[in-house]
This record gives C-alpha cells, sequence and structure tokens, in this order.
C-alpha cells in the first residue's frame, strides 16, 4: 500500500512542478518577446531616422516612429490577454474533465421490472403496492446467507443472516473494517448481494424499486451534509411537502430546538453548508430532525455519536431514542453504551457475525463481546 501511495505521490508531484513551471513561464515569455520585437523595431526606425534621409524612399520622421511604436503597443496587448487566459482556460479545462466524468457515469440499471413500489400516503404511513395488492412498510428485515466483495476474490461478507422484527433495534459492533457499514449498504442497495437474499416485509429486495424504496428508509452518518440556507429548509430536506410546524415538530423530537431557539434567527438562520459556524454536534442533531420529517419506518445509524462533548452526545442519544421508536432500526456504534438496550447484538469479526444475543446474553457467554464492554479489549 505504502509503494502505491508513494507512486502515485511521486506522479503527482512531478506534473504539479511542470504544471507550476509552464504557468510561471508563460507570460515572462510572451511579454519578453513583446520587448525585443518592440526594442528591434525602435532601433531599425532610429536608424531610418538618422540616415533615411539620404536613401530616397527610406526616410522616417520622429512623428511616425512614436505613433508606430504606439500602435505596436496596442496591437499586442490582445495577445498578452489570451496567453494570461490560457493558463485559466486550461485549469477550467482540467475542471470540465471530470464534471463530464461524473456525467459519464451510468445511471443504476433501469427499475422497469421491479415489482414493488413503496409510498406514503395521506395518513402519513408508508405502503408497498405491486399495482394490485397494497400493503404496510412493517419494517422487518431478513437477510438471509449473504455473501459479498467489492473486489471478485476479496470476501467482505461471509454467510450473514440476520433478522430484524418490526420495530426491533438491532446493533452491529466490531473492530474497523468487519463490515458493518457493508451490511448498511446492502440494505439500501447501494451493492448488489452476491449470494443469499434479504427480504423486507417478505419481498425480495429484488423486486422492489430502488429510489422509492429507499425513501421508505433514513440513514444517519456521522459526516452530516448541510446545504446553504435556512434552517427550516436543512430539515426539510427529509421531506419536501413538510410545513414550518412539521420541522418544529421534528426538531423538538431530535432534541435540536433548544439550540436551533438560541440563534439569532431561530429556524430563519441561514447556515452556509459545508463551513457552517455549527458544531459537529449540532450538525448530527439536525440530521436527526431531519429523519424525523420524514419519519420513515426503516432506520440506519451509523458511527453517530462519535466525536461530539458528552453533554450533546447525551442530547443526540435522547434525539435518537425519540426518533428509534417503533421503527425498526439498526445501530453501528463504537461507543458500546449506546447499544446496551438494543434487542440484539451482532458482534462481527471479518465480515462474519461470530456472536450474538442481546447484553445480557452475550455477558454471561464470556466471550468477545465480554472482553470488549470490561475494556480487556478494545475497537479499533
Ligand atoms: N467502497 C468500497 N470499495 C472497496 N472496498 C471497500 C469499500 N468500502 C469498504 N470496503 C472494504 O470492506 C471492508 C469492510 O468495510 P466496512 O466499511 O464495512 O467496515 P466497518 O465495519 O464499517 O468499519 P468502520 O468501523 O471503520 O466503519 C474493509 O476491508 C474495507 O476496506
Ligand atoms: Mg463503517
Amino acid at each position: 500500500m505504502n509503494e502505491i501511495f508513494k507512486a502515485i505521490d511521486y506522479r503527482h508531484t512531478k506534473d504539479m512542478y511542470r504544471s507550476v513551471y509552464l504557468s510561471s513561464v508563460n507570460i515572462p515569455m510572451v511579454n519578453n518577446i513583446n520587448n525585443i520585437a518592440t526594442a528591434v523595431i525602435a532601433l531599425i526606425g532610429a536608424i531610418m531616422v538618422a540616415i533615411g534621409a539620404d536613401i530616397p524612399g527610406f526616410y522616417l520622421t520622429v512623428g511616425s516612429l512614436v505613433a508606430f511604436i504606439a500602435f505596436l503597443r496596442q496591437f499586442s496587448r490582445p495577445f498578452n490577454s489570451i496567453s494570461n487566459m490560457m493558463t485559466m482556460i486550461q485549469a477550467s479545462l482540467a475542471g470540465a474533465e471530470r464534471i463530464f466524468q461524473m456525467m459519464d457515469q451510468k445511471p443504476e440499471p433501469s427499475h422497469a421490472s421491479a415489482l414493488w413500489r413503496s409510498f406514503k400516503a395521506e395518513d402519513g404511513q408508508y405502503y408497498w403496492t405491486d399495482g394490485k395488492d397494497v400493503k404496510k412498510v412493517l419494517g422487518d428485515v431478513k437477510i438471509e446467507n449473504v455473501d459479498f466483495s467489492y473486489f471478485p476474490g476479496q470476501p467482505v461478507l461471509k454467510n450473514i443472516t440476520l433478522y430484524a422484527h418490526p420495530g426491533q433495534r438491532i446493533a452491529l459492533v466490531g473492530s474497523t473494517g468487519a463490515g458493518k457499514t457493508t451490511i448498511t449498504n446492502m440494505l439500501t442497495r447501494f451493492y448488489d448481494i452476491d449470494a443469499g437474499t434479504i427480504y423486507i416485509d417478505g419481498i425480495n429486495l429484488k423486486d422492489i424499486d430502488r429510489v422509492s424504496m429507499r425513501r421508505s428508509m433514513t440513514l444517519v452518518l456521522q459526516d452530516t451534509h448541510l446545504f446553504t440556507g435556512t434552517i427550516y429548509d436543512n430539515i426539510r430536506f427529509g421531506r419536501l411537502k413538510a410545513s414550518d410546524e412539521d420541522c418544529q415538530k421534528a426538531a423538538k423530537i431530535a432534541c435540536a430546538d433548544k439550540f436551533i431557539e438560541k440563534l439569532p434567527q431561530g429556524y430563519n438562520t441561514v447556515i452556509s453548508g459545508e463551513h457552517s459556524n455549527l458544531s459537529q454536534g449540532e450538525k448530527q442533531l439536525l440530521s436527526i430532525a431531519r429523519c424525523a420529517v420524514s419519519n420513515p419506518p426503516i432506520l440506519i445509524l451509523d458511527e453517530a455519536t462519535s466525536s461530539v462533548d458528552t453533554r450533546t452526545e447525551r442530547l443526540i442519544s435522547k434525539g435518537m431514542d425519540n426518533l428509534m421508536m417503533g421503527k425498526t432500526t439498526f445501530v453501528i456504534a463504537h461507543r458500546l453504551s449506546t447499544i446496551r438496550y438494543a434487542d440484539c447484538i451482532m458482534v462481527m469479526d471479518h465480515g462474519q457475525i461470530i456472536e450474538r444475543g442481546t447484553h445480557d446474553q452475550l455477558i454471561a457467554m464470556k466471550g468477545r463481546y465480554y472482553n470488549l464492554w470490561t475494556g480487556k479489549a478494545e475497537l479499533q
């Protein structure tokens, strides 16, 4: 890995040197050519002025020479600007190339063959429909014998089986790289599984339209993305039709109301996206409020309680608890205290579930979880 990084870094440094060299050579070079041209013309002109009178057709007055040099300067000015602009144009082209790469990305396969879609009805509940039947989204998740690898031959998940009944709280713990986030990527179908089956409410995940399925679940990630706009706009992103009152209610559920009310213009305060002056914890509270406003039956919380102070952490876990009420929830946490009351805790290692059970059962088992809880082992 180190070698690969070194090679890439070396190439980057070389290209960087070249680009700085070319852009700094360009402008002085054009200026110098202009200056030399002016000097040569001035010299020839001076000779013509001095001795031109003796040679027929070679004479030039001083006035004409000065005028000629002035025009020459004006003539060369656009070329100077073009050379200045060349550097900018090159940089913009490099940027444009990246944008085009992005635009050329193939969209996810068509949903034309999908049988089931989910929708949110007037009553605020989510339903499945295949055009004939309509049934409520309960949030019953079954993952059976699932294998997955990001690259062929390097399995990341091996024979994963787990169930989450409606309203249950399932916790995933394990060291870095164990495959916790990968399981959630399977559920949201950001990737397709290699083997096994995933069912939601008894429907095979492959038969559900991706876009509408994602509408019935929400993710709270550690790195919250906010955009420039008011607090209302940022919360409403969870459900675009939500009214101001809905947003306020959601903020209350998320325990975000206290800090929002302290802001200069309350809910109408404009925050400036990624560089906003909100703390990491406050951003997380906003993202919980965002989930509360969309209120989907399935919730995925990935490492949401790290890198905040204890007071904010308490607020966040209270907000999460409110949010989780009555929903099927998958919690990935690096702090064991946050998952203590989960209905079932899965301890993962190298893509496999090595222990499962409630907190008390796992403690009684005196295995990996026991060692983590008692501090004999650490989550790295
Ligand atoms: N997009 C990806 N492409 C290729 N490999 C990936 C990708 N995402 C994760 N991996 C690999 O899959 C394995 C499992 O990663 P995963 O993100 O699921 O771990 P995790 O348990 O969530 O860890 P953490 O606690 O650090 O979040 C790791 O070895 C990782 O390098
Ligand atoms: Mg992860």
